[in-house]
């Protein structure tokens, strides 16, 4: 049976998770993340890729997505938290710091959320550098969300990084998408312009989140 778009919205109980978990999505660009990896990946077969771990939040909906598909998501982040998130800024949660080393560390967290929404099997952690992590990886994605870091080096490099290893007709989601500059940093903004002028057609808006398909060459 197709699945229409008003079906492909996770059960009540991986929602639960979601809304509990630490993490920045709010829930409407959460269902539209969640309904574009369960079409990718219902489509293509192939797995899903995040870019940003942080401490699980879009990785319960993406587990969940590959779940339902039969597919796997995996999810890359050096784990020692982005600039905005280091002590001092907007964004750090003084719980996430490993004492004995005096860095971020939310792999633990990551691990724990992922295990109680019952979701580990279906996602694989890569702990690292995202270009790095990207230079050697050899796999096709139906989807790559990128929501790592937000300067311009570290966005863009996620972009050139992973952007290649898409499947044709698989699906691009930036996340912190902000035409203006009053709403927030311009970085994830220029990536999601590059990407159109790379040939990318937008499928969806929905808050910061943009849903975006790679043309078949
Ligand atoms: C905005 S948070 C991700 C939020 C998460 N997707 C969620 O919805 O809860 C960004 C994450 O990207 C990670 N990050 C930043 N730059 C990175 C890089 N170059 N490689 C890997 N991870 C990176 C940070 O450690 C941080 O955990």
């Amino acid at each position: 049976m197709t699945e229409t778009r008003e079906q492909t919205v996770p059960a009540p109980e991986v929602l639960a998770a979601f809304t509990a978990a630490d993490g920045f999505m709010p829930l409407d660009e959460g269902l539209a993340l969640y309904a574009a990896a369960v079409e990718a990946a219902g489509r293509t077969g192939l797995p899903v890729l995040e870019i940003g771990t942080y401490c699980g939040r879009s990785a319960i909906l993406l587990a969940d997505a590959a779940r339902r598909t039969g597919t796997v998501a995996l999810t890359v982040d050096h784990h020692r938290g982005s600039e905005e998130q280091q002590p001092g800024w907007e964004y750090h949660d003084a719980s996430l710091v490993d004492p004995q080393v005096g860095l971020m560390d939310t792999l633990p967290r990551f691990r724990r959320t992922l295990h109680a929404a019952g979701l580990e099997q279906h996602v694989i952690a890569l702990v690292g550098r995202s270009p790095q992590v990207a230079a050697v990886w050899g796999g096709r994605l139906a989807l790559v969300f990128i929501d790592g870091g937000h300067t311009d080096e570290h966005a863009t490099g996620d972009y050139l990084g992973w952007a290649p290893h898409l499947a044709e007709d698989g699906l691009l989601v930036v996340h912190d998408v902000f035409p203006d500059p009053a709403d927030g940093g311009q970085a994830p903004y220029r990536v999601y312009l590059r990407a159109l002028a790379d040939g990318f057609e937008e499928i969806s808006v929905t808050g910061s989140l943009r849903v975006l398909r790679r043309r078949a060459a």
